[in-house]
Protein backbone atom coordinates (compact mmCIF):
# COMPACT_ATOMS: atom_id res chain seq x y z
CA UNK A 1 0.00 0.00 0.00
CA UNK A 2 1.21 3.28 -1.45
CA UNK A 3 2.45 5.88 2.39
CA UNK A 4 2.33 8.99 0.04
CA UNK A 5 1.06 11.88 2.18
CA UNK A 6 -1.54 12.65 -0.48
CA UNK A 7 -2.46 8.97 -0.31
CA UNK A 8 -3.75 9.13 -4.20
CA UNK A 9 -2.46 5.88 -4.92
CA UNK A 10 -4.17 4.42 -1.70
CA UNK A 11 -7.50 5.73 -2.86
CA UNK A 12 -7.06 4.45 -6.47
CA UNK A 13 -6.39 1.25 -4.80
CA UNK A 14 -8.97 1.36 -3.00
CA UNK A 15 -11.79 1.73 -5.06
CA UNK A 16 -13.90 -1.48 -5.54
CA UNK A 17 -12.46 -2.93 -2.54
CA UNK A 18 -15.39 -4.23 -0.17
CA UNK A 19 -12.56 -3.70 2.58
CA UNK A 20 -11.40 -0.25 2.18
CA UNK A 21 -11.99 0.73 5.79
CA UNK A 22 -9.15 -0.85 6.61
CA UNK A 23 -6.92 0.24 3.64
CA UNK A 24 -4.24 2.23 4.04
CA UNK A 25 -1.47 2.85 7.29
CA UNK A 26 -2.69 5.48 9.18
CA UNK A 27 -5.85 5.60 11.47
CA UNK A 28 -8.48 7.45 9.95
CA UNK A 29 -12.18 9.06 10.40
CA UNK A 30 -15.32 6.86 8.19
CA UNK A 31 -14.54 9.67 5.94
CA UNK A 32 -10.41 8.88 4.91
CA UNK A 33 -9.08 11.69 7.64
CA UNK A 34 -5.84 10.97 9.32
CA UNK A 35 -6.08 10.89 12.99
CA UNK A 36 -3.37 12.16 15.60
CA UNK A 37 -5.40 11.56 18.44
CA UNK A 38 -8.00 8.88 19.64
CA UNK A 39 -7.61 8.95 22.86
CA UNK A 40 -8.40 12.67 23.96
CA UNK A 41 -11.82 14.57 23.60
CA UNK A 42 -11.37 17.94 22.04
CA UNK A 43 -12.19 19.65 25.49
CA UNK A 44 -12.34 23.47 26.24
CA UNK A 45 -9.00 23.19 28.34
CA UNK A 46 -7.15 20.10 29.90
CA UNK A 47 -9.97 20.26 32.48
CA UNK A 48 -12.90 22.32 30.86
CA UNK A 49 -16.20 20.61 29.16
CA UNK A 50 -15.64 18.62 25.82
CA UNK A 51 -17.00 20.73 23.07
CA UNK A 52 -19.79 19.58 20.58
CA UNK A 53 -17.75 20.28 17.53
CA UNK A 54 -15.25 17.09 18.12
CA UNK A 55 -16.57 15.17 14.70
CA UNK A 56 -13.82 12.35 15.55
CA UNK A 57 -15.53 11.90 19.19
CA UNK A 58 -19.30 12.09 17.79
CA UNK A 59 -18.55 9.75 15.33
CA UNK A 60 -16.65 7.13 17.33
CA UNK A 61 -19.61 6.90 20.01
CA UNK A 62 -22.41 7.12 17.81
CA UNK A 63 -20.94 4.20 15.66
CA UNK A 64 -20.63 2.32 18.75
CA UNK A 65 -23.54 3.12 20.22
CA UNK A 66 -24.95 1.36 16.62
CA UNK A 67 -22.54 -1.64 16.93
CA UNK A 68 -25.62 -4.08 18.11
CA UNK A 69 -28.26 -5.48 15.56
CA UNK A 70 -31.17 -7.69 16.80
CA UNK A 71 -30.48 -10.92 18.08
CA UNK A 72 -32.21 -13.52 15.98
CA UNK A 73 -35.24 -14.07 17.45
CA UNK A 74 -34.93 -18.05 17.51
CA UNK A 75 -31.78 -19.59 16.45
CA UNK A 76 -29.28 -16.24 18.05
CA UNK A 77 -26.71 -18.54 19.40
CA UNK A 78 -24.56 -19.95 16.27
CA UNK A 79 -21.23 -20.58 14.91
CA UNK A 80 -20.66 -20.92 11.24
CA UNK A 81 -17.82 -21.90 8.71
CA UNK A 82 -16.82 -22.51 5.01
CA UNK A 83 -16.71 -24.81 2.83
CA UNK A 84 -17.36 -26.77 -0.36
CA UNK A 85 -20.08 -29.07 -1.27
CA UNK A 86 -19.00 -32.02 -4.03
CA UNK A 87 -21.89 -33.54 -5.55
CA UNK A 88 -21.39 -37.56 -6.70
CA UNK A 89 -23.73 -37.23 -9.63
CA UNK A 90 -26.22 -39.92 -8.82
CA UNK A 91 -29.06 -37.57 -7.73
CA UNK A 92 -29.10 -35.96 -11.82
CA UNK A 93 -32.27 -39.08 -12.33
CA UNK A 94 -33.88 -37.22 -9.85
CA UNK A 95 -33.61 -33.51 -9.73
CA UNK A 96 -32.05 -31.09 -12.52
CA UNK A 97 -30.60 -29.07 -9.99
CA UNK A 98 -26.61 -27.92 -11.08
CA UNK A 99 -24.91 -28.49 -7.71
CA UNK A 100 -26.11 -32.07 -7.34
CA UNK A 101 -24.51 -32.53 -11.48
CA UNK A 102 -21.56 -35.39 -10.97
CA UNK A 103 -18.26 -33.84 -10.23
CA UNK A 104 -19.93 -30.35 -9.57
CA UNK A 105 -18.13 -28.28 -6.31
CA UNK A 106 -20.03 -25.45 -5.01
CA UNK A 107 -18.88 -22.99 -2.72
CA UNK A 108 -20.95 -23.45 0.95
CA UNK A 109 -21.52 -21.48 3.93
CA UNK A 110 -22.88 -23.48 7.03
CA UNK A 111 -24.29 -21.84 10.27
CA UNK A 112 -24.92 -24.47 13.27
CA UNK A 113 -27.11 -23.25 16.22
CA UNK A 114 -29.28 -24.00 19.38
CA UNK A 115 -32.88 -22.58 18.98
CA UNK A 116 -33.57 -21.03 22.13
CA UNK A 117 -30.96 -19.54 24.40
CA UNK A 118 -29.40 -15.89 23.77
CA UNK A 119 -26.78 -15.82 21.49
CA UNK A 120 -24.38 -15.26 24.48
CA UNK A 121 -26.11 -18.81 25.89
CA UNK A 122 -23.41 -22.17 26.32
CA UNK A 123 -23.68 -24.56 23.40
CA UNK A 124 -24.39 -27.56 25.10
CA UNK A 125 -27.09 -26.79 26.31
CA UNK A 126 -30.35 -29.80 25.64
CA UNK A 127 -32.12 -28.14 22.59
CA UNK A 128 -32.47 -28.80 18.97
CA UNK A 129 -29.38 -27.73 16.68
CA UNK A 130 -30.68 -25.39 13.74
CA UNK A 131 -28.20 -26.47 10.33
CA UNK A 132 -28.50 -23.92 7.92
CA UNK A 133 -26.25 -24.57 5.01
CA UNK A 134 -26.27 -21.61 1.83
CA UNK A 135 -25.00 -23.32 -1.16
CA UNK A 136 -23.67 -20.63 -3.53
CA UNK A 137 -24.71 -22.18 -6.95
CA UNK A 138 -24.22 -21.55 -10.45
CA UNK A 139 -27.92 -21.24 -10.16
CA UNK A 140 -28.60 -18.77 -7.56
CA UNK A 141 -28.44 -19.49 -3.82
CA UNK A 142 -30.04 -22.67 -2.38
CA UNK A 143 -30.39 -22.73 1.70
CA UNK A 144 -31.02 -25.92 2.54
CA UNK A 145 -32.25 -24.89 6.81
CA UNK A 146 -32.86 -27.63 8.68
CA UNK A 147 -32.22 -28.84 12.08
CA UNK A 148 -30.32 -32.27 13.48
CA UNK A 149 -33.70 -33.65 14.36
CA UNK A 150 -35.67 -34.66 11.51
CA UNK A 151 -39.01 -33.90 12.50
CA UNK A 152 -40.54 -30.71 14.53
CA UNK A 153 -42.85 -29.59 17.69
CA UNK A 154 -45.81 -28.19 15.31
CA UNK A 155 -47.52 -29.12 12.46
CA UNK A 156 -48.80 -25.90 10.99
CA UNK A 157 -46.42 -22.62 11.51
CA UNK A 158 -49.12 -20.54 12.72
CA UNK A 159 -48.47 -21.89 16.13
CA UNK A 160 -44.26 -21.08 15.71
CA UNK A 161 -45.01 -18.22 17.92
CA UNK A 162 -46.97 -20.32 20.49
CA UNK A 163 -44.14 -22.77 21.37
CA UNK A 164 -41.12 -20.54 21.03
CA UNK A 165 -43.05 -18.62 23.14
CA UNK A 166 -43.57 -21.37 25.41
CA UNK A 167 -39.82 -22.15 25.42
CA UNK A 168 -37.73 -19.49 25.42
CA UNK A 169 -37.43 -17.43 29.20
CA UNK A 170 -40.30 -16.17 30.89
CA UNK A 171 -41.02 -12.77 30.68
CA UNK A 172 -40.67 -11.80 33.79
CA UNK A 173 -37.25 -13.00 34.72
CA UNK A 174 -35.99 -14.03 31.70
CA UNK A 175 -35.09 -17.32 33.44
CA UNK A 176 -34.36 -19.85 33.01
CA UNK A 177 -32.29 -20.69 29.85
CA UNK A 178 -33.17 -23.79 27.37
CA UNK A 179 -31.33 -26.07 29.85
CA UNK A 180 -33.65 -26.52 32.37
CA UNK A 181 -37.13 -27.22 31.89
CA UNK A 182 -39.47 -24.84 32.91
CA UNK A 183 -43.20 -24.85 33.66
CA UNK A 184 -44.44 -22.98 30.14
CA UNK A 185 -42.61 -25.43 28.13
CA UNK A 186 -44.08 -28.39 29.25
CA UNK A 187 -47.70 -26.73 29.77
CA UNK A 188 -47.71 -26.12 25.74
CA UNK A 189 -46.08 -29.42 24.54
CA UNK A 190 -48.21 -31.49 27.46
CA UNK A 191 -51.54 -29.72 25.71
CA UNK A 192 -50.22 -29.98 22.48
CA UNK A 193 -49.50 -33.54 21.72
CA UNK A 194 -48.14 -33.33 18.23
CA UNK A 195 -45.37 -32.19 19.88
CA UNK A 196 -44.41 -35.78 21.13
CA UNK A 197 -42.30 -36.71 19.07
CA UNK A 198 -40.13 -34.07 18.86
CA UNK A 199 -39.80 -33.88 22.91
CA UNK A 200 -38.57 -37.34 22.99
CA UNK A 201 -35.84 -36.82 20.50
CA UNK A 202 -34.94 -33.30 22.45
CA UNK A 203 -34.62 -35.76 25.79
CA UNK A 204 -32.76 -38.66 23.80
CA UNK A 205 -28.92 -37.89 23.41
CA UNK A 206 -29.71 -36.12 20.48
CA UNK A 207 -30.68 -33.22 22.37
CA UNK A 208 -27.22 -32.89 23.59
CA UNK A 209 -24.70 -33.23 20.78
CA UNK A 210 -20.62 -34.04 21.38
CA UNK A 211 -19.56 -31.57 18.77
CA UNK A 212 -21.28 -30.24 15.35
CA UNK A 213 -19.04 -32.23 13.00
CA UNK A 214 -20.91 -35.51 14.90
CA UNK A 215 -24.46 -34.96 14.29
CA UNK A 216 -26.73 -35.90 11.78
CA UNK A 217 -28.96 -32.87 10.04
CA UNK A 218 -32.08 -33.03 8.23
CA UNK A 219 -34.12 -31.07 5.78
CA UNK A 220 -37.49 -31.99 7.82
CA UNK A 221 -40.18 -31.18 5.35
CA UNK A 222 -40.65 -33.07 2.48
CA UNK A 223 -39.79 -31.56 -0.93
CA UNK A 224 -40.40 -32.00 -4.50
CA UNK A 225 -37.71 -32.82 -7.03
CA UNK A 226 -38.12 -32.36 -10.90
CA UNK A 227 -35.65 -33.88 -13.26
CA UNK A 228 -34.47 -32.80 -16.57
CA UNK A 229 -37.60 -34.48 -18.05
CA UNK A 230 -40.21 -32.83 -15.79
CA UNK A 231 -40.68 -36.28 -13.66
CA UNK A 232 -41.12 -35.60 -10.11
CA UNK A 233 -40.28 -37.22 -6.36
CA UNK A 234 -41.01 -36.55 -3.11
CA UNK A 235 -37.97 -36.56 -0.87
CA UNK A 236 -36.32 -35.72 2.26
CA UNK A 237 -32.89 -34.54 3.39
CA UNK A 238 -30.35 -35.87 5.57
CA UNK A 239 -26.69 -34.77 6.53
CA UNK A 240 -24.64 -37.90 7.47
CA UNK A 241 -21.79 -37.03 9.71
CA UNK A 242 -18.10 -39.07 8.30
CA UNK A 243 -17.09 -38.85 11.69
CA UNK A 244 -20.32 -40.85 13.07
CA UNK A 245 -22.84 -39.35 15.41
CA UNK A 246 -22.18 -39.19 18.90
CA UNK A 247 -23.44 -37.33 22.18
CA UNK A 248 -22.76 -35.71 25.10
CA UNK A 249 -24.06 -37.24 28.36
CA UNK A 250 -25.81 -34.98 30.57
CA UNK A 251 -23.70 -34.29 33.11
CA UNK A 252 -20.87 -33.98 30.52
CA UNK A 253 -23.11 -31.21 28.42
CA UNK A 254 -23.92 -29.29 32.24
CA UNK A 255 -20.59 -29.49 33.40
CA UNK A 256 -18.96 -28.40 29.82
CA UNK A 257 -21.53 -25.67 29.86
CA UNK A 258 -20.27 -23.54 33.28
CA UNK A 259 -16.28 -24.67 32.54
CA UNK A 260 -16.44 -23.86 28.72
CA UNK A 261 -19.82 -22.42 27.34
CA UNK A 262 -18.16 -21.74 23.79
CA UNK A 263 -17.72 -25.81 23.81
CA UNK A 264 -18.93 -26.39 20.20
CA UNK A 265 -17.84 -23.22 18.85
CA UNK A 266 -14.54 -23.60 19.77
CA UNK A 267 -14.38 -27.38 18.92
CA UNK A 268 -15.10 -26.36 15.07
CA UNK A 269 -12.85 -23.60 14.59
CA UNK A 270 -9.76 -25.00 16.72
CA UNK A 271 -10.07 -28.69 14.48
CA UNK A 272 -10.69 -26.35 11.33
CA UNK A 273 -7.28 -24.40 12.16
CA UNK A 274 -5.88 -27.73 12.84
CA UNK A 275 -6.67 -29.00 9.72
CA UNK A 276 -9.27 -31.27 10.64
CA UNK A 277 -12.47 -30.33 8.52
CA UNK A 278 -15.98 -30.94 9.70
CA UNK A 279 -17.48 -33.63 6.86
CA UNK A 280 -20.59 -34.60 5.93
CA UNK A 281 -22.94 -36.61 3.55
CA UNK A 282 -25.76 -35.38 1.55
CA UNK A 283 -28.49 -38.35 1.79
CA UNK A 284 -31.76 -38.27 -0.14
CA UNK A 285 -34.51 -40.48 1.34
CA UNK A 286 -36.42 -40.56 -2.47
CA UNK A 287 -40.01 -41.65 -2.33
CA UNK A 288 -42.49 -41.84 -5.31
CA UNK A 289 -44.73 -38.56 -5.72
CA UNK A 290 -47.92 -39.53 -5.53
CA UNK A 291 -51.40 -37.63 -5.58
CA UNK A 292 -51.99 -38.02 -1.69
CA UNK A 293 -48.34 -37.32 -1.09
CA UNK A 294 -48.38 -40.38 1.45
CA UNK A 295 -45.58 -43.24 1.56
CA UNK A 296 -46.42 -46.32 3.49
CA UNK A 297 -49.33 -44.79 5.05
CA UNK A 298 -47.02 -41.77 6.40
CA UNK A 299 -48.20 -38.49 5.59
CA UNK A 300 -45.26 -36.71 3.97
CA UNK A 301 -46.68 -32.94 4.57
CA UNK A 302 -47.04 -33.72 8.43
CA UNK A 303 -43.59 -32.28 9.81
CA UNK A 304 -43.94 -34.19 12.60
CA UNK A 305 -43.45 -37.57 11.15
CA UNK A 306 -40.53 -39.18 9.67
CA UNK A 307 -40.15 -41.83 6.84
CA UNK A 308 -38.34 -44.71 8.47
CA UNK A 309 -34.87 -45.68 7.33
CA UNK A 310 -35.43 -49.03 7.26
CA UNK A 311 -38.85 -48.32 4.83
CA UNK A 312 -36.51 -45.86 2.71
CA UNK A 313 -32.92 -46.44 2.34
CA UNK A 314 -31.05 -42.67 2.25
CA UNK A 315 -28.97 -42.45 -1.12
CA UNK A 316 -25.78 -40.73 -0.32
CA UNK A 317 -25.36 -38.30 -3.06
CA UNK A 318 -22.70 -35.31 -2.27
CA UNK A 319 -20.34 -34.37 0.40
CA UNK A 320 -19.65 -31.53 1.99
CA UNK A 321 -16.40 -30.60 3.43
CA UNK A 322 -16.20 -27.02 6.29
CA UNK A 323 -13.10 -26.48 5.85
CA UNK A 324 -12.73 -22.93 6.47
CA UNK A 325 -13.08 -20.43 9.67
CA UNK A 326 -15.07 -16.88 8.90
CA UNK A 327 -12.45 -14.02 9.45
CA UNK A 328 -15.43 -11.76 11.28
CA UNK A 329 -17.85 -13.82 13.49
CA UNK A 330 -20.52 -10.60 12.90
CA UNK A 331 -20.40 -9.81 9.13
CA UNK A 332 -20.63 -13.54 8.07
CA UNK A 333 -22.31 -15.67 10.75
CA UNK A 334 -24.12 -12.84 12.09
CA UNK A 335 -24.99 -11.14 8.90
CA UNK A 336 -25.81 -14.91 6.95
CA UNK A 337 -29.43 -14.77 6.23
CA UNK A 338 -30.77 -18.20 5.61
CA UNK A 339 -34.45 -18.49 3.89
CA UNK A 340 -36.35 -21.75 2.75
CA UNK A 341 -37.18 -19.95 -0.17
CA UNK A 342 -34.00 -19.69 -1.51
CA UNK A 343 -34.60 -22.22 -3.96
CA UNK A 344 -32.97 -23.61 -7.51
CA UNK A 345 -34.58 -25.11 -10.78
CA UNK A 346 -35.25 -28.78 -9.92
CA UNK A 347 -35.86 -27.86 -6.22
CA UNK A 348 -39.60 -27.08 -5.02
CA UNK A 349 -41.07 -27.17 -1.68
CA UNK A 350 -44.60 -29.04 -0.64
CA UNK A 351 -48.17 -28.14 1.34
CA UNK A 352 -46.53 -28.90 4.65
CA UNK A 353 -48.19 -26.30 6.01
CA UNK A 354 -45.23 -25.52 8.86
CA UNK A 355 -43.14 -25.06 5.02
CA UNK A 356 -45.59 -22.76 3.87
CA UNK A 357 -45.61 -20.78 6.97
CA UNK A 358 -41.41 -20.50 7.37
CA UNK A 359 -41.91 -19.18 3.41
CA UNK A 360 -42.95 -16.20 4.76
CA UNK A 361 -41.27 -15.65 7.85
CA UNK A 362 -37.63 -15.69 7.25
CA UNK A 363 -37.87 -12.84 4.77
CA UNK A 364 -39.97 -10.71 7.26
CA UNK A 365 -37.29 -11.69 10.19
CA UNK A 366 -34.85 -10.48 8.33
CA UNK A 367 -35.98 -6.99 7.37
CA UNK A 368 -35.97 -6.35 10.82
CA UNK A 369 -32.88 -7.68 11.41
CA UNK A 370 -30.92 -6.53 8.81
CA UNK A 371 -32.23 -3.11 8.51
CA UNK A 372 -33.89 -3.07 5.40
CA UNK A 373 -34.27 -4.58 2.11
CA UNK A 374 -30.86 -4.62 0.67
CA UNK A 375 -29.22 -7.49 2.78
CA UNK A 376 -28.72 -9.77 0.26
CA UNK A 377 -26.20 -7.24 -0.85
CA UNK A 378 -23.80 -8.16 2.46
CA UNK A 379 -21.02 -10.29 0.80
CA UNK A 380 -21.85 -13.52 2.86
CA UNK A 381 -25.29 -13.44 1.20
CA UNK A 382 -24.41 -12.07 -2.00
CA UNK A 383 -24.92 -15.23 -4.56
CA UNK A 384 -22.09 -16.49 -6.67
CA UNK A 385 -24.37 -16.45 -9.77
CA UNK A 386 -24.85 -13.53 -11.68
CA UNK A 387 -27.57 -10.87 -10.57
CA UNK A 388 -29.81 -8.81 -12.52
CA UNK A 389 -32.44 -7.09 -10.26
CA UNK A 390 -34.88 -4.74 -11.06
CA UNK A 391 -35.22 -3.87 -6.97
CA UNK A 392 -34.27 -0.52 -6.31
CA UNK A 393 -33.25 2.21 -3.58
CA UNK A 394 -33.92 1.20 0.50
CA UNK A 395 -32.30 1.33 3.22
CA UNK A 396 -28.17 0.64 2.96
CA UNK A 397 -28.59 0.27 -0.83
CA UNK A 398 -24.35 -0.26 -1.90
CA UNK A 399 -25.34 -0.89 -5.84
CA UNK A 400 -24.55 2.06 -8.06
CA UNK A 401 -27.43 1.34 -10.82
CA UNK A 402 -27.02 2.19 -14.60
CA UNK A 403 -30.40 2.72 -16.53
CA UNK A 404 -33.06 4.75 -16.30
CA UNK A 405 -35.97 2.19 -16.22
CA UNK A 406 -36.22 -0.56 -13.75
CA UNK A 407 -39.42 -2.15 -14.61
CA UNK A 408 -40.08 -4.48 -17.58
CA UNK A 409 -41.44 -3.82 -20.02
CA UNK A 410 -39.70 -1.16 -21.38
CA UNK A 411 -38.48 0.57 -24.26
CA UNK A 412 -36.45 3.36 -22.99
CA UNK A 413 -33.30 0.96 -21.92
CA UNK A 414 -31.34 -0.22 -24.64
CA UNK A 415 -29.40 -3.15 -22.22
CA UNK A 416 -32.78 -4.13 -20.32
CA UNK A 417 -32.09 -7.84 -18.85
CA UNK A 418 -34.11 -10.29 -20.70
CA UNK A 419 -36.70 -13.07 -19.28
CA UNK A 420 -35.09 -16.68 -19.32
CA UNK A 421 -36.77 -19.52 -20.37
CA UNK A 422 -37.26 -22.90 -18.64
CA UNK A 423 -34.45 -24.25 -20.70
CA UNK A 424 -32.25 -21.33 -19.89
CA UNK A 425 -32.54 -22.19 -16.22
CA UNK A 426 -35.21 -20.38 -15.22
CA UNK A 427 -36.95 -21.37 -12.08
CA UNK A 428 -40.35 -22.27 -13.48
CA UNK A 429 -42.91 -23.69 -10.88
CA UNK A 430 -44.37 -27.15 -11.17
CA UNK A 431 -48.43 -26.43 -12.48
CA UNK A 432 -49.95 -28.47 -9.85
CA UNK A 433 -53.86 -28.05 -9.54
CA UNK A 434 -54.57 -26.51 -6.22
CA UNK A 435 -58.00 -26.83 -4.73
CA UNK A 436 -60.27 -27.42 -2.23
CA UNK A 437 -62.84 -25.75 0.60
CA UNK A 438 -61.26 -22.86 2.66
CA UNK A 439 -60.71 -23.58 5.73
CA UNK A 440 -58.34 -24.08 8.78
CA UNK A 441 -58.53 -27.43 9.17
CA UNK A 442 -55.91 -30.32 9.24
CA UNK A 443 -55.98 -33.58 7.48
CA UNK A 444 -57.31 -36.34 9.47
CA UNK A 445 -53.96 -38.38 9.44
CA UNK A 446 -52.22 -35.35 11.44
CA UNK A 447 -53.88 -36.39 14.73
CA UNK A 448 -51.88 -39.52 15.16
CA UNK A 449 -49.47 -37.98 17.77
CA UNK A 450 -47.99 -40.72 19.09
CA UNK A 451 -47.32 -43.90 16.99
CA UNK A 452 -43.67 -42.68 16.10
CA UNK A 453 -42.52 -41.12 19.33
CA UNK A 454 -43.71 -45.11 20.48
CA UNK A 455 -41.58 -45.85 17.39
CA UNK A 456 -38.03 -44.00 18.56
CA UNK A 457 -38.56 -45.26 21.63
CA UNK A 458 -38.73 -48.73 21.29
CA UNK A 459 -36.30 -48.71 18.68
CA UNK A 460 -33.04 -47.72 21.24
CA UNK A 461 -30.95 -49.45 23.10
CA UNK A 462 -30.97 -49.93 26.93
CA UNK A 463 -28.50 -46.73 27.37
CA UNK A 464 -30.25 -44.97 25.35
CA UNK A 465 -33.54 -45.57 26.99
CA UNK A 466 -32.01 -45.20 30.47
CA UNK A 467 -30.95 -41.53 29.42
CA UNK A 468 -33.83 -40.80 28.04
CA UNK A 469 -36.22 -41.60 31.04
CA UNK A 470 -33.52 -39.57 33.17
CA UNK A 471 -33.89 -36.42 31.02
CA UNK A 472 -37.81 -36.60 31.15
CA UNK A 473 -37.50 -37.20 34.94
CA UNK A 474 -34.89 -34.67 35.87
CA UNK A 475 -36.49 -31.65 33.43
CA UNK A 476 -40.25 -32.90 34.92
CA UNK A 477 -38.79 -32.47 38.45
CA UNK A 478 -37.97 -28.65 37.84
CA UNK A 479 -41.74 -27.79 37.45
CA UNK A 480 -43.05 -25.98 40.04
CA UNK A 481 -46.66 -27.01 38.90
CA UNK A 482 -47.95 -30.41 39.68
CA UNK A 483 -50.78 -30.92 37.41
CA UNK A 484 -48.56 -30.26 34.47
CA UNK A 485 -46.03 -33.12 35.57
CA UNK A 486 -49.31 -35.73 35.73
CA UNK A 487 -50.27 -34.26 32.26
CA UNK A 488 -46.78 -35.08 30.58
CA UNK A 489 -47.05 -38.51 32.34
CA UNK A 490 -50.04 -38.73 30.60
CA UNK A 491 -48.54 -37.98 27.21
CA UNK A 492 -46.07 -40.79 28.17
CA UNK A 493 -48.60 -43.09 28.97
CA UNK A 494 -49.50 -42.81 25.48
CA UNK A 495 -46.07 -43.63 23.96
CA UNK A 496 -45.07 -46.34 26.09
CA UNK A 497 -46.43 -47.78 28.99
CA UNK A 498 -42.94 -48.88 30.27
CA UNK A 499 -41.58 -45.61 29.74
CA UNK A 500 -43.97 -43.96 31.65
CA UNK A 501 -43.40 -46.26 34.60
CA UNK A 502 -40.25 -45.25 34.95
CA UNK A 503 -40.13 -41.88 34.78
CA UNK A 504 -43.09 -41.83 37.44
CA UNK A 505 -41.36 -44.40 39.46
CA UNK A 506 -38.36 -41.52 39.37
CA UNK A 507 -40.92 -38.39 40.30
CA UNK A 508 -42.34 -40.40 42.89
CA UNK A 509 -45.95 -40.31 41.46
CA UNK A 510 -48.29 -43.12 40.01
CA UNK A 511 -47.92 -44.03 36.66
CA UNK A 512 -51.65 -42.81 34.61
CA UNK A 513 -53.21 -45.49 32.24
CA UNK A 514 -52.60 -44.49 28.20
CA UNK A 515 -55.52 -43.89 26.40
CA UNK A 516 -56.61 -46.45 24.76
CA UNK A 517 -58.34 -44.15 21.97
CA UNK A 518 -55.38 -42.22 21.34
CA UNK A 519 -54.78 -42.33 17.49
CA UNK A 520 -54.01 -46.26 15.79
CA UNK A 521 -51.07 -46.20 13.95
CA UNK A 522 -51.94 -45.63 11.24
CA UNK A 523 -49.34 -47.19 8.52
CA UNK A 524 -49.48 -51.41 8.64
CA UNK A 525 -45.95 -50.94 7.44
CA UNK A 526 -45.18 -48.83 10.79
CA UNK A 527 -45.44 -51.92 13.28
CA UNK A 528 -42.90 -54.14 11.09
CA UNK A 529 -39.97 -51.43 11.51
CA UNK A 530 -37.60 -51.90 14.36
CA UNK A 531 -35.67 -49.25 13.86
CA UNK A 532 -36.24 -45.48 13.51
CA UNK A 533 -33.01 -44.49 13.20
CA UNK A 534 -29.05 -45.60 13.87
CA UNK A 535 -27.91 -46.12 17.00
CA UNK A 536 -25.89 -42.80 19.14
CA UNK A 537 -22.68 -43.52 20.23
C1 LIG B 1 -34.12 -19.39 12.07
C2 LIG B 1 -34.66 -24.07 11.17
C3 LIG B 1 -39.44 -23.68 11.63
C4 LIG B 1 -38.91 -18.95 11.77
C5 LIG B 1 -33.86 -20.70 11.81
C6 LIG B 1 -32.55 -21.26 11.69
C7 LIG B 1 -32.70 -22.56 11.42
C8 LIG B 1 -34.11 -22.85 11.39
C9 LIG B 1 -31.59 -23.57 11.20
C10 LIG B 1 -31.25 -20.53 11.89
C11 LIG B 1 -30.75 -19.98 10.62
C12 LIG B 1 -29.43 -19.34 10.83
O1 LIG B 1 -28.47 -20.05 11.19
O2 LIG B 1 -29.32 -18.12 10.60
C13 LIG B 1 -36.01 -24.36 11.24
C14 LIG B 1 -36.58 -25.66 11.00
C15 LIG B 1 -37.92 -25.54 11.14
C16 LIG B 1 -38.20 -24.17 11.46
C17 LIG B 1 -35.80 -26.88 10.62
C18 LIG B 1 -39.01 -26.57 11.00
C19 LIG B 1 -38.87 -27.68 10.37
C20 LIG B 1 -39.72 -22.38 11.63
C21 LIG B 1 -41.03 -21.82 11.56
C22 LIG B 1 -40.88 -20.49 11.57
C23 LIG B 1 -39.47 -20.20 11.68
C24 LIG B 1 -42.32 -22.63 11.47
C25 LIG B 1 -41.94 -19.44 11.51
C26 LIG B 1 -43.15 -19.62 11.03
C27 LIG B 1 -37.58 -18.68 11.93
C28 LIG B 1 -37.04 -17.37 12.12
C29 LIG B 1 -35.66 -17.49 12.21
C30 LIG B 1 -35.38 -18.88 12.07
C31 LIG B 1 -37.85 -16.09 12.21
C32 LIG B 1 -34.65 -16.38 12.41
C33 LIG B 1 -34.10 -16.04 11.06
C34 LIG B 1 -33.18 -14.87 11.06
O3 LIG B 1 -33.30 -13.97 11.91
O4 LIG B 1 -32.30 -14.81 10.17
N1 LIG B 1 -34.80 -21.69 11.62
N2 LIG B 1 -37.00 -23.48 11.51
N3 LIG B 1 -38.79 -21.36 11.69
N4 LIG B 1 -36.55 -19.58 11.90
FE1 LIG B 1 -36.78 -21.51 11.61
Amino acid sequence: KSTSPTGKAEVAANVGDDRRAQAGRYLTTSQGVRLNDTDHSLKAGPRGPTLLEDFHLREKITHFDHERIPERVVHARGAAAHGTFRAYGNAESVTKAGFLAKGRETPVFTRFSTVLGSRGSADTVRDVRGFAVKFYTEEGNFDLVGNNMPVFFIQDGIKFPDVIHAGKPQPDREIPQAQSAHDTFWDFVSLHTEATHHVIWAMSDRGIPRSYRTMEGFGVHTFRLVNAAGETSLVKFHWKPVAGVHSLVWEEAQIAAGADPDFHRRDMADGIEAGAPLEFELGLQVLPDSEDETFEGIDLLDPTKLVPEELAEVVLVGKLTLDRNPTDYFAETEQVAFHTGHLVPGIEITNDPLMQARMFSYLDTQLTRLGGPNFAQLPINCPHAAVNDNLRDGMHQTAIHQGMAPYKPNTVDDDQPELATEAEGAYVHLPREVSGPKVRANPVSFDDHFSQATLFWRSMSQVEQAHIVEAYTFELSKLFEKPIRERVLGVLANVDAELCARVAAGLGLPAPEGDPARGVVPSPALSQVTTEVGPVA
